[in-house]
């Protein structure tokens, strides 16, 4: 067994471990991936305040996101189709996150049902919603979220139309994969993938198959997106969905202080600022730079999350320590679920959390809820200077 100390680790042998279409799926960003890229590289040019002799015994990164307690404030982002990376993947996720005392958010895109995993946990999960054209399926599915009793709901609003991403289109991304020649020969080399597929019955996207009309075929992530998604979602639909949702409602996808401020507007509980993981428009801002402005703009008056290009606990701490309340890992936890099941999801919760303390210690802090930019050397200009 390898000694697995970062979350990198858990990449690679998720690369080893899983088809490579899914892999290719959770690895890319759109067109030519700079978004991407620089979600990451952008947590690099802020550097930290190392102190000294300040007593460290004590400390506690438990903190609140929307009101509800957490061990540390990371969630789990919602992702489309877990349950192709690894099998029963939602569910295995969802039990990590419970066990360790984080949020997890089940997307619509999911392939466990949000019936399946609230048969599977104990713990309140979030729900992400992607609003569709047929209104009564998105109430529908509102209702089956309530009766799950999920504790938020995470409405998604950068994702009305599918960001390209070149590696999707050269693999056929389907669930399940199709048989073709080139992907049967490498399915072939996924064994422990393929038996637990094979041990599973959950293979198609739960939320939809059965319960959306009209669904002819549903393989394809692709069509399914251009035919379905609602382009016309605006800020008074906004508004209407949090009026059917009635409980404490997050907004995703929020890269604007404009966008931020009308958020506000029509009073959701929290905000995240995200470009999915740089899927959607490439050449926009990473996430950690666009932080500074919405916080400035909106960050007193409501919650502010971020997600999009966080692999360490380090990463988790500049974000709090910018102003954000909570944060969220995509691919972070999709690497360990793909590399080793609920143990996985499990080892990168602990990596996070483990290079959180030490780094909140090292930086002369005790409280993960008293992070603020004085532990930061924040490069001039990092926000932009723009025309
Ligand atoms: C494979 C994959 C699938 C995703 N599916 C969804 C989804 O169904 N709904 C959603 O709101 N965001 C989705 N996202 C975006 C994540 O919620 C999150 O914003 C992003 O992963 C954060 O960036 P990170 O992966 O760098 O942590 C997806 C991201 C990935 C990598």
């Amino acid at each position: 067994m390898p000694v697995i100390t970062n979350i990198e680790d858990l990449r690679r042998i998720y690369k080893r471990r899983a088809p490579k279409m899914f892999y290719d799926y959770a690895e890319s960003g759109s067109w030519t991936e700079q978004t991407f890229r620089e979600n990451t590289s952008d947590f690099e040019k802020l550097y930290l305040r190392q102190r000294v002799a300040v007593d460290m015994e004590g400390r506690s990164t438990a903190s609140q996101m929307v009101g509800q307690d957490v061990a540390m404030p990371v969630a789990l982002a919602p992702v489309g189709m877990t349950g192709m990376q690894c099998a029963d993947g939602e569910i295995k996720a969802a039990r990590a996150a419970e066990k360790f005392g984080v949020p997890f958010t089940l997307s619509t895109m999911s392939i466990c049902s949000i019936e399946d995993v609230a048969e599977h946990t104990t713990a309140p999960f979030w729900f992400q919603l992607y609003v569709m054209r047929d209104e009564d399926y998105v109430a529908r599915l509102i209702q089956r979220a309530k009766d799950a009793k999920c504790s938020a709901m995470v409405l998604t609003l950068d994702l009305q139309i599918l960001g390209q991403r070149h590696k999707d289109l050269k693999n056929g991304l389907s669930t399940p994969p199709k048989p073709t020649p080139k992907t049967l020969l490498n399915l072939s080399t996924k064994w422990r993938w393929g038996m637990g597929m094979l041990g599973t019955k959950r293979r198609q996207f739960g939320n939809i198959v059965g319960h959306a009309n009209d669904v002819a075929d549903m393989s394809s992530l692709m069509d399914w997106t251009a035919k379905q998604f609602d382009p016309q979602l605006d800020w008074e639909k906004v508004k209407e969905y949090k009026r059917q949702w009635g409980g404490k409602m997050i907004l995703k996808g929020i890269l604007d202080a404009e966008d931020a401020k009308m958020a506000l507007q029509v009073g959701a509980d929290a905000i995240i600022v995200s470009n999915h993981g740089g899927r959607q428009l490439d050449g926009a801002l990473s996430a950690i730079r666009a932080l500074p402005a919405i916080m400035d703009a909106v960050g007193d008056k409501i919650e502010v999350h971020l997600d999009s290009g966080i692999r360490s606990g380090q990463d988790v701490l500049k974000a709090l320590a910018l102003g954000a309340k909570g944060t969220y890992i995509g691919r972070a936890f999709v690497y360990g679920l793909g590399a080793m099941g609920e143990e996985g999801v499990t080892k990168s919760l602990e990596i996070l959390h483990r290079e959180l303390d030490i780094t909140m210690a090292l930086c002369g802090r005790k409280d993960v809820r008293d992070l603020d930019r004085d532990v930061l050397l924040v490069p001039k200009g990092f926000s932009g200077d723009w025309e």
